[in-house]
């Protein structure tokens, strides 16, 4: 995602821009370009790819004495990664920074269109600096100018602008994506996304509040909300760089499970608008002459292919099959053309799922990818890609991929319903709406984390755990298991809770540990009574359920909730801690295995 950064003060503004942004280089981008003011004049500098090439361009380069710079690292969300589409955008006295997606800049295209305006880019971010502009020709000063532009944009926004007309000065805005001012001792103004690019450099930070803006120079800061003054609060700021990346927590792991519910915001956004799923990065003919699915991934994106299989059906009413891109490969598949090739992916690099998406272009089947990282193999080769949004991930073991991968793959069955009219009105809307609600089923609950820190010691031996559910909860029980298994190493396996009793029930003895999902809204006797089966041959059971379970030697309590994905993520969030806690309490490397890697590009 998007980085951002900001300077006032006399140093080396390039050297210290373009370092600044090195630490935000994990976020992942495509293209970055910085932008300094100095002595009433602003230089600008953009190249597509890594900070490098950027380097390269900027080498003659410098900035000395007092004056002020903006920077920016971008992940493509509206334009491909083009140094045209690269930031900082500019006007004729201006340049600006932006990360997230202003919702109405089509909107504000048009209107500033007809005034005679003509945009180079096809980002959404060039709309705020002309708006800017347009704005000053009828504003009192600069300020208000940026007030009222700020105050007709809608949607996420972190922005920087640079101008002319007010030099020494950085004008910024906050809603939905993160932004943070530093200062030190001697007079240095800093910006960041996050933390990290501050450490070393400003003393005391100040995290802005969504709907906050104003402006900023050496001599004082002007922050507003609401055209009201607010009083900015600081303070002080670590200097410890790695805790600065882990935003506070012991593992990656765990700062990225306790990311979700604000990833699954940014998988979510520009693509519902006016209650209806908007795919503006799918080909409107996509669709045509399909009448089935195939989705093929691995490992974790695997466990969201099978998730996927129960909403296609149930929602898109489409037929779809799952299949291991490793096993796909070999079969001598039967493929026809009536069927949409899925590959999802997190690294976009997985060896097994990019030979798969070649066979089914060979044979000559629409390919779609489902992947977080742009501008990888697997996205280059597929015909239409959407993107998760998940940021990049740093943990081994998968969480908020995992997340935003069935995020975005029930927004596509509710997208295919949507198109092909296959279930009602009411039934649609009440889908988007739930999915427009559903980052706040991911956020973490601190006192449930803190119950399954106690829960975990009693989880550390015995010879094996099933992890075990129905319907939807089956793939997040195999989800579960294997995150267990990736971290702790202890054997764990997921099983449909309805199979057990066809073979796996022959293991079950006290020392036999099983998670059981018991969701309200899906199956909730059928699975009762699959674990009672497990009670009465003395199984140790973890019963994770809205509703208190008498037979249940450990219990974790869940929200009572009215549809059934709102239990799945809470109860996936419930799983990844569990995971985390028991593997924390073993001493294991959570967030880097033994023999595992985060990108398999081998067979
Ligand atoms: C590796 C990772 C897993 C991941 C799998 C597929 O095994 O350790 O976490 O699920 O690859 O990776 P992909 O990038 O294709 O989703």
């Amino acid at each position: 995602m998007c980085g951002i950064v900001g300077y006032i003060g006399k140093k080396e503004k390039k050297e210290l821009i373009l370092s600044a942004l090195k630490e935000l280089e994990y976020r992942g981008y495509d293209s970055a370009g910085i932008a300094v003011m100095k002595d009433g004049r602003i230089d600008a500098f953009k190249a597509i790819g890594k900070l490098g090439n950027l380097e390269k361009k900027t080498k003659d380069f410098t900035s000395h004495n007092e004056g002020a710079a903006i920077g920016h690292t971008r992940w493509a969300t509206h334009g491909k990664p083009t140094e045209i589409n690269a930031h900082p955008h500019f006007g004729e006295h201006s340049y600006i920074v932006h990360n997230g997606i202003i919702e109405n800049y089509r909107e504000i295209k048009e209107a500033l269109i007809k005034e005679g305006i003509t945009f180079l880019s096809q980002t959404d971010t060039e709309v705020a600096v002309y708006l800017f502009e347009y704005n000053l020709k009828n504003s009192k000063n600069a300020f208000e100018a940026f007030e009222k532009t700020i105050l007709s944009l809608k949607g996420a926004y972190a922005i920087l602008l640079i101008t002319t007309t007010a030099p020494d000065s950085i004008f910024f805005a906050k809603n939905a994506a993160p932004l943070i001012v530093g200062k030190n001792d001697e007079g240095e103004i800093f910006f960041g996304s996050s933390d990290a690019p501050l450490i070393g450099h400003a003393k005391e930070v100040c995290y802005l509040e969504d709907g906050q803006y104003g402006v900023l120079n050496k001599n004082e800061i002007l922050l507003y909300a609401d055209r009201k003054k607010v009083l900015p609060v600081f303070k002080d700021l670590p200097q410890d760089k790695s805790y600065a990346q882990k935003e506070g927590f012991r593992f990656f792991m765990e700062k990225e499970i306790y990311e979700q519910s604000r990833v699954l915001g940014e998988t979510l956004m520009g693509r519902i608008k006016n209650n209806e799923i908007v795919l503006e990065e799918l080909d409107e003919h996509l669709f045509e002459g399909i009448s089935a699915v195939k989705i093929c991934a691995c490992g974790t994106s695997f466990h969201a292919g099978l998730a996927a299989g129960y909403l296609f059906e149930r929602f898109a009413k489409i037929r779809t099959d799952i299949i291991i891109a490793s096993e796909f490969r070999y079969k001598e598949p039967l493929l026809t053309k009536d069927t949409l090739f899925v590959v999802i992916s997190q690294s976009g690099e997985t060896a097994d799922t990019l030979e798969a998406l070649k066979i089914a272009k060979n044979a000559g089947l629409k390919t779609l990818a489902i992947c977080n990282v742009d501008n990888s193999s697997i996205v280059r080769l597929a015909d239409s890609t959407i993107l998760t949004r998940a940021g990049i991930e740093k943990g081994v073991a998968s969480t908020k991929a995992f997340a935003t991968q069935v995020a975005t793959l029930w927004l596509l069955a509710i997208f295919i319903a949507q198109k092909q009219k296959s279930v009602s009105k009411e039934r649609l809307e009440s889908e988007i709406d739930t999915l427009l609600k559903i980052p706040s089923s991911l956020i973490v609950d601190n006192a449930t984390h803190e119950k399954i820190k106690r829960l975990s010691k009693r989880y550390l031996h015995g010879h094996g755990f099933f992890f075990i559910g129905r319907d939807i909860f089956y793939p997040l029980a195999l989800e579960g298991a294997l995150k267990l298994k990736e971290i702790s190493y202890l054997h764990a396996e997921g099983y449909p809770a309805g199979e057990m009793k066809h073979g796996p029930i022959a293991l079950v003895d006290s020392k036999l540990f099983t998670v059981a999902l018991l969701p309200k809204t899906m199956l909730y006797d059928k699975t009762k009574n699959n674990i009672e089966e497990l009670s009465a041959r003395d199984a140790t059971i973890l019963v994770i359920s809205p509703e208190r379970f008498e037979l249940a030697d450990d219990f974790i309590k869940t929200q009572h909730s009215t549809h059934v994905m709102n239990e799945f993520f809470e109860m996936m969030i419930i799983l990844q801690l569990l995971a985390l806690e028991i593997a924390v309490r073993l001493g294991n490397d959570v967030d880097m295995p033994r023999n595992l890697a985060k990108s398999v590009t081998v067979e």
